[in-house]
């Protein structure tokens, strides 16, 4: 019996120790990754490699481990946007067409919120695959996969753009399935040229050419004619454009342009803040953040501060941007306002003549905006005793129900 009870004890033992490595095991490891802080991005570590290849194409670049199982929008009926009248005023004179560069292993990971955020806004867009798929859409280039064949693939896609799309738009945007791309300000930089002008626009690198060339993954933009000269002065000539599959896409491309008199742009603003960004913003925004000794210091054309100063206040694109930050930038950038300030003035421009009438309204605006379960909701005909706050609502301030 002893010996009997002896053996419960030593099963019980047991039983507590698996349960307990099982708690282990699953729970802890939970509070642990929640309580992390998210870790998107590779840390920057010069390889020769990188020096003028840094694609995003190989998966060790950008974190997607935690992305969104399904693309999704902010308000998907279209209601409590900004203003945007005259953005899509804009957008019907300066037409652009956007090609991402991605391949069939991101068609799920990166390419379906690319197309649920920034490439929506683009007059038309499409991606450039080795597989087909009608939903993103995606066309197959039958070219290979792989950073060798990244220079094929670019050829193939703008030819393949040259021979559909090109009387159609104005402009040739080339984007990552990582990059990020602020379409209007994208349009705003480009309204006093002409697509008839030979130019590229992108943030700009020094290495393997005269006048520069841009970098792949910020993405850079082509005029029309730049696209046609592209592929029908360039191309056809070996010795403008490299013949063969790889190579670094963006610096082959940036050689090709040069020899056939594209110029290579200024895409900075007038203060001289930079608009095309090579990396996602927390790399540009945080003094210190890029290592002195990176080669970016080397390669960027134009000279480019960390901090606040870094960025133009009117940026057009990030690069290494993953699935998160791709939803994180689409709130920040098209729904969080500051009352009272720009966009969300606009809502009540109709009384700016008269300020009492404006305060008003935004009183207005913000009894409708309440929250449904507010203890102390108001209605519209609350108004005037919200305004005057002592008159004929109840003391809320002794009595607050805390819950
Ligand atoms: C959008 O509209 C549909 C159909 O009217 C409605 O069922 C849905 O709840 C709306 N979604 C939001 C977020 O307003
Ligand atoms: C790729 O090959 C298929 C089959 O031959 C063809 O239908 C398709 O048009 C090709 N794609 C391009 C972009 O040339
Ligand atoms: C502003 O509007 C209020 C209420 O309609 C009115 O009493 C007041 O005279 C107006 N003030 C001006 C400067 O028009
Ligand atoms: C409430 O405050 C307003 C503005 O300060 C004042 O004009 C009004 O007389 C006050 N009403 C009462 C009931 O105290
Ligand atoms: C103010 O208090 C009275 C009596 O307690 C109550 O009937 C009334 O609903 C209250 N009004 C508001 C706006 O809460
Ligand atoms: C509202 O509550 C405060 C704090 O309890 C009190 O001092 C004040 O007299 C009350 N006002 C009215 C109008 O009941």
């Amino acid at each position: 019996m002893a010996f009997r009870f002896g053996n419960q004890a030593v099963i019980n033992i047991f039983v507590g120790v698996v349960i307990g490595f099982f708690f282990a095991v699953f729970f802890e490891p939970l509070r642990y990754t929640n309580t992390q802080p998210l870790r998107y991005f590779r840390t920057f570590a010069p390889t020769e490699k990188d020096t003028h290849h840094h694609d995003a194409h190989s998966d060790s670049d950008v974190n997607d481990a935690d992305a969104p199982k399904e693309a999704y929008h902010f308000h998907p009926n279209g209601t409590d946007q900004h203003n945007d009248e005259l953005a899509q005023e804009i957008a019907k004179r300066v037409k652009i067409f956007c090609w991402i560069l991605t391949g069939k292993q991101n068609h799920e990971k990166r390419a379906i919120h690319v197309k649920a955020t920034w490439s929506r806004r683009c007059n038309k867009f499409l991606f450039m695959s080795s597989e087909t798929d009608d939903s993103l859409p995606a066309i197959n280039l039958n070219v290979s996969e792989g950073r060798d064949h990244l220079w094929a693939k670019t050829k193939a896609a703008f030819t393949y753009i040259h021979t559909h799309y090109l009387d159609e738009y104005d402009w040739f945007l080339k984007a990552d399935d990582d990059t990020y791309v602020i379409l209007e300000n994208l349009r705003y930089m480009l309204m006093p040229h002409n697509p008839a002008e030979p130019v590229f626009f992108g943030c700009k690198f020094k290495p393997f050419t005269k006048q520069g060339y841009m970098s792949g993954g910020a993405g850079y933009v082509l005029s029309r004619e730049a696209l046609n000269a592209f592929v029908t002065k360039g191309l056809p000539d070996p010795q403008k454009c490299s013949p063969g599959e790889g190579g670094a896409e963006d610096a082959e491309m940036g050689k090709c342009l040069e020899k056939i008199g594209v110029k290579a742009g200024d895409s900075r603003d007038g203060e001289g803040h930079h608009r095309f960004l090579p990396f996602v913003p927390e790399h540009h925004l945080i003094p210190g953040h890029v290592d002195p000794s990176f080669w970016f210091w080397q390669y960027i054309y134009y000279p480019i501060d960390q901090g606040p100063g870094c960025c133009s206040d009117y940026a057009i694109s990030f690069h290494y941007v993953n699935a998160n930050l791709m939803y994180v930038l689409e709130y920040l950038i098209y729904h969080l306002r500051p009352f009272g300030t720009g966009n969300s003035l606009d809502a009540i421009q109709k009384y700016r003549t008269n300020s009492s009438e404006m305060l008003k309204a935004a009183y207005a605006m913000s009894i409708s905006n309440m929250g449904a379960d507010d203890a102390f909701k108001k209605t519209l005909d609350d108004i005037d005793a919200v305004m005057n706050k002592n008159s004929t609502l109840n003391n809320t301030t002794s009595d607050a129900p805390s819950t």
